[in-house]
């Protein structure tokens, strides 16, 4: 009966029983015919010899060695042509197991998307999926199985170049971004032909390196570590994630590699994750720089004893496994476990039915430029743009604006456009829109285009200056591409001055100083400081990385064919020094009292409490007016819903979209707690002058949080329901709520 009951439940769940039962029975069949050397080389994956992100290690013979079957795995194999030659490799050795290619596909394929910390801006979870799930439909066309994305990774600290590949800094949008993105990737499932398995990253606590520099410690209490970092990691493991990928940092003075807490107690024990772990690139061996593994062999034995499942490029497991078991030293148990990860993983997919499966070259050709896909990413370029001013209304431009000067390093950016984590293809540079050519298709046949670069986007050269001025003389309005190169944000790329780099800020002056109107546009991977821009222009845009449509984004954006609605990810400090900065800090026993208190409060004595731009910020066209903010309850008893209901009026010109942001703070606790958490979201669409009362549903599940004994309640007491358009602008009411 019970197993009836187990069946249904599964049926129910999408999981079939019978073919789950039988591609436990291959695996335990094929794994009886394994010699221990075949074993460890499922565990090992090495690099084709295309890009890296690591110190490469050069093999004499990689292709023999798939041959013997010591190789389960290859990253950075990118095209049905290269994908077949490795995996007719495999299909000459003894007991023909097909190879795993692994890819970084972080945003988009061959048609790019926006970065994921730009995505995150539209607070579109449908958007959000598409992308991912077009990622996967071109990738696995290249005859790809695996992507390394999502990183889930938290981010507070905009020094560190990798929030580009996350949700930026809060849990909860962390959470729902994760799970969207997983979905994509997997799609119908794995076994589908365009399904690929996506990669929960970097597990864990990457995103909270110290100064935010790559690959640095990171040491935070467990409570900490459990409420803010781990639970998009969560997240995707409870929904399907086929596969994790640890961390390069220590965790608490363990290397998240070498973690068997992080990997084997809670991610294979407490969360009874199915799927597989990958190291991060030769992150066993960096155990021994880290100090905590004397040599190779010892790397290999601690990472495999903690959970690591497969080795990226470090050779410890397939230079020491062996002989550890031999020795005694690990239990045979412990590489059977992984390898039977990474073969069901390998039955899912289909690829023992068809090691070919994902190998065809038609297919390969339908996706190398899809129109549909990029009608998409154009789309979903505009919607994560954030208006961040717009004081004199000189957006929406009009298309009959007689001259439109467009200066800047930017103005005509191809693979800038891309962003960091993109594969370089020959005809990128005829394929990327450019802000250019998106804003002069745009612009009406009257009207003339100017271009100035100005100059490079990170030097000292300010020959180009003085024609940039008279550029900039002869327009009714220009447009100023200002920001990152795309190699500027990303892994390495970790940055103590988020300013605008090089002359970008002097060039800007000098262009103000003409008294033309400016319209500031920003590309860069991160939160940037730009204080004298935010003073001084009225007018400013945050572009993000868009893609490869980005100038048809930016120019659909620019002349109010899409009325933007973007909302920040992250919070955009002031300055370097306020960084690590978010909103949803604690208050201290000494808050300031408003933004200019630094009367011994928690203060800077040389700067502005508050953030240049806060959580969640971003401007319309339009206005919306907040009104008739309700709760159904204000006295409440356990388990019941609380109804927070407010509504919003499109009061200005344009129709547009919102993101209606409900927080809520939890006065007082065991522990001391976040002055307001996000905890629910709506984006709306109204109607110039229409009106809607959007609601949230608040259960006692919205007020758990974890105690210093790592216990998840929630506790009697008061607590403040607030909703607004940002973490910084919202009205608030109190509710009393008993157990
Ligand atoms: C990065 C990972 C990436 C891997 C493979 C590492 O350096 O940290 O995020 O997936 O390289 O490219």
């Amino acid at each position: 009966m019970k197993k009836i009951f187990l069946s249904i439940f599964l049926a129910g769940l999408g999981i079939n029983i019978s073919a789950q039962k039988s591609i436990d029975q291959k695996v335990t069949e094929l794994m009886a015919k394994m010699t221990l050397e075949e074993k460890i080389g499922q565990l090992n994956q090495y690099n084709d010899d295309i890009t890296a992100t690591g110190p490469i290690t050069k093999d004499a013979d990689k292709a023999g060695q798939v041959r013997a079957g010591k190789l389960g795995s290859i990253l950075n194999a990118v095209g049905t042509k290269n994908t077949k030659n490795w995996q007719d490799q495999a299909m000459q050795s003894r007991l023909k197991i097909p190879l795993l290619f692994g890819q970084d596909v972080i945003h988009g394929f061959r048609t790019t998307f926006p970065i994921p910390l730009g995505e995150t801006a539209t607070w579109d979870m449908n958007l959000i999926e598409k992308s991912a799930r077009i990622a996967a439909i071109e990738a696995s066309a290249y005859g790809i199985h695996w992507t390394f994305a999502p990183m889930v990774d938290i981010g507070r600290d905009p020094r560190w170049g990798r929030v580009m590949e996350g949700a930026g800094e809060d849990t909860y949008l962390g959470i729902l971004v994760g799970k969207a993105r997983v979905k994509g990737f997997q799609g119908n499932g794995l076994g589908n032909k365009d399904a690929v398995m996506a990669c929960a990253k970097h597990f864990a606590a990457y995103g909270a390196a110290v100064g935010g520099r790559d690959y640095n410690s990171v040491d935070m209490s467990l409570r900490q570590l459990h409420e803010t970092y781990l639970p998009p990691f969560k997240a995707v493991s409870d929904i399907g994630v086929a596969t994790f990928m640890n961390s390069f940092n220590d965790i608490n003075g363990i290397p998240a590699t070498g973690n068997k807490y992080i990997q084997r107690d809670l991610l294979k024990g407490a969360w009874n994750f199915q799927g597989f772990v990958v190291s991060d690139w030769g992150s066993i061996g960096e155990m021994i720089p880290h100090g905590f593994a004397k040599d190779n062999k010892d790397a290999a034995l601690k990472a495999i004893i903690a959970g690591s499942d497969m080795d990226m490029e470090s050779r410890s497991y397939t230079n020491h496994l062996a002989e550890l078991v031999k020795e005694g030293k690990v239990d045979i148990q412990l590489i059977d476990d992984a390898v039977r990860r990474i073969l069901t993983k390998k039955y899912e997919l289909g690829l023992f039915d068809d090691p070919y499966r994902f190998i065809n070259e038609k297919r390969e050709k339908e996706q190398a430029n899809n129109p549909e896909h990029r009608k998409f990413a154009r789309e979903i370029g505009s919607k994560s743009i954030v208006l961040l001013k717009n004081e004199n209304q000189l957006l929406p431009l009009s298309p009959t604006t007689k001259k439109v000067a467009i200066i800047g390093p930017f103005a005509k950016a191809t693979v800038e456009n891309h962003g960091f984590w993109s594969i370089a293809f020959p005809d990128d540079s005829q394929r990327i829109v450019t802000q250019f050519d998106g804003i002069k298709a745009q612009l009406d046949k009257n009207s003339e285009l100017l271009y100035a670069k100005g100059c490079n986007a990170n030097d000292n050269d300010k020959s180009l200056f003085a024609e940039a001025v008279e550029t900039a003389k002869k327009a009714d309005v220009v447009i100023m591409t200002l920001g990152e190169g795309h190699a500027m944000s990303g892994e390495a790329k970790s940055r103590s001055n988020i300013h605008f780099s090089g002359v970008q800020e002097d060039l800007l002056k000098e262009i103000a100083k003409t008294g033309k109107p400016i319209i500031l546009m920003i590309n860069a991977g991160r939160p940037l400081v730009f204080d004298w821009a935010s003073e001084n222009i009225p007018t400013i845009v945050y572009t993000w990385w868009l893609g490869t449509e980005a100038g048809n984004s930016i120019a659909d954006v620019l002349f109010g064919k899409i009325n933007p609605g973007g909302k920040l990810p992250m919070t955009f400090p002031r300055n370097e020094g306020q960084i690590p900065i978010y909103y949803n800090y604690y208050n201290t026993g000494r808050p300031a009292k408003n933004n200019t208190d630094r009367n011994y409060v928690s203060a800077y004595i040389d700067l502005d409490n508050d953030p240049a731009y806060p959580f969640g910020f971003g401007l319309s066209y339009t206005t919306f007016k907040y009104s008739d903010f309700n709760l159904s309850l204000t006295e409440l008893k356990g388990n019941l819903t609380l109804n927070a209901s407010i509504k919003v009026t499109n009061s200005g010109n344009y129709d547009g979209e919102e993101v209606v942001q409900l927080y809520i703070r939890d006065l007082v606790g065991k522990v001391v707690r976040p002055v307001k958490e996000l905890k629910g979201f709506q984006k709306i669409f109204l109607k110039k002058g229409e009106s809607k009362t959007v609601s949230f549903n608040i259960t006692p599940e919205d007020l758990k949080f974890y105690d210093d004994e790592l216990n998840f309640d929630w506790e009697s007491g008061e607590f403040d329901i607030m909703i607004g358009t940002n973490s910084a602008q919202v009205q608030t009411k109190r509710v009393n709520w008993e157990k």
